[in-house]
């Protein structure tokens, strides 16, 4: 399964790119409002310091025109620029004509294996279910991808699917083991992969036993 991060935050990008583990990124309205840049500026450095796939969503959605003018000029931003559409009559019909003109999709905004099943019929390369969106709508979110990973390899569907909203780091291994190809991930989930109280105290044993025996050699010298 992939790794994305789910920002636009330069910083934190930079800093998991450096673990070498990072897939990509995906970016949505809200989190460039929170960059408050000029997101042409914000989505070209992210597109430079990011070798895989890197997620930028339309934002004119006053029809299915629009959001193919918009479309292509995002996927004209760089090679690995995947346009985001939404989950709406306009975008899957955008998403369509995108797709026939040989550019990479993301559905964004899917709640149900119905919408995935939309998002795969016209040739996504990603889907992206909300599962913490769901759970928050007192519903089983990772149920719905189990569904949707489920539907797509009974089917034999390419779309990738991008397990999206996750909140803490069990959601990133029930994804893996659902069948997700990506999941994304806010920085604070991410940095929390890593981390384990037993690695700390383990750490804290050798140091102190390591300088313990640095001690004694001194003692004995
Ligand atoms: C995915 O592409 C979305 O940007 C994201 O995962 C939404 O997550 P949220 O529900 O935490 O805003």
């Amino acid at each position: 399964m992939r790794l994305f991060l789910d920002t636009a935050d330069i910083d934190e990008i930079r800093e998991i790119n450096r673990w070498g583990v990072l897939s990509g990124v995906t970016t949505n309205p809200t989190l460039l409002a929170r960059e408050k840049g000029d997101p042409e500026i914000g989505w070209k450095e992210i597109l430079a310091e990011v070798e895989g796939d890197v997620s930028l969503e339309v934002t004119d959605l006053s029809s299915a025109d629009a959001i193919v003018q918009q479309g292509t000029h995002l996927a004209a931003m760089g090679p690995n620029a995947i346009v985001k559409v939404p989950m709406t009559p306009a975008g899957i019909e955008a998403g369509k004509r995108l797709t026939k003109d040989g550019i990479r999709i993301n559905v964004t905004l899917v709640f149900s294996p119905a919408q995935a099943l939309l998002a795969a019929e016209i040739g996504a390369y990603i889907v992206s279910p909300f599962l913490g969106r769901i759970d928050d709508a007192a519903a089983d979110g990772m149920h719905a991808l189990r569904q949707i990973c489920e539907i797509y390899e009974v089917q034999g569907y390419e779309t990738n699917v991008l397990a999206a909203s996750l909140r803490h780091p069990m959601h990133i291994v029930d994804a893996a083991i659902a069948g997700a190809d990506i999941a994304t991930m806010p920085f604070e989930v991410f940095a929390k992969l890593v981390k384990h109280p037993l690695t700390d105290l383990g750490l804290e044993k050798f140091s102190a036993d390591w300088a313990k025996l640095q001690d004694e050699l001194k003692g004995g010298a």
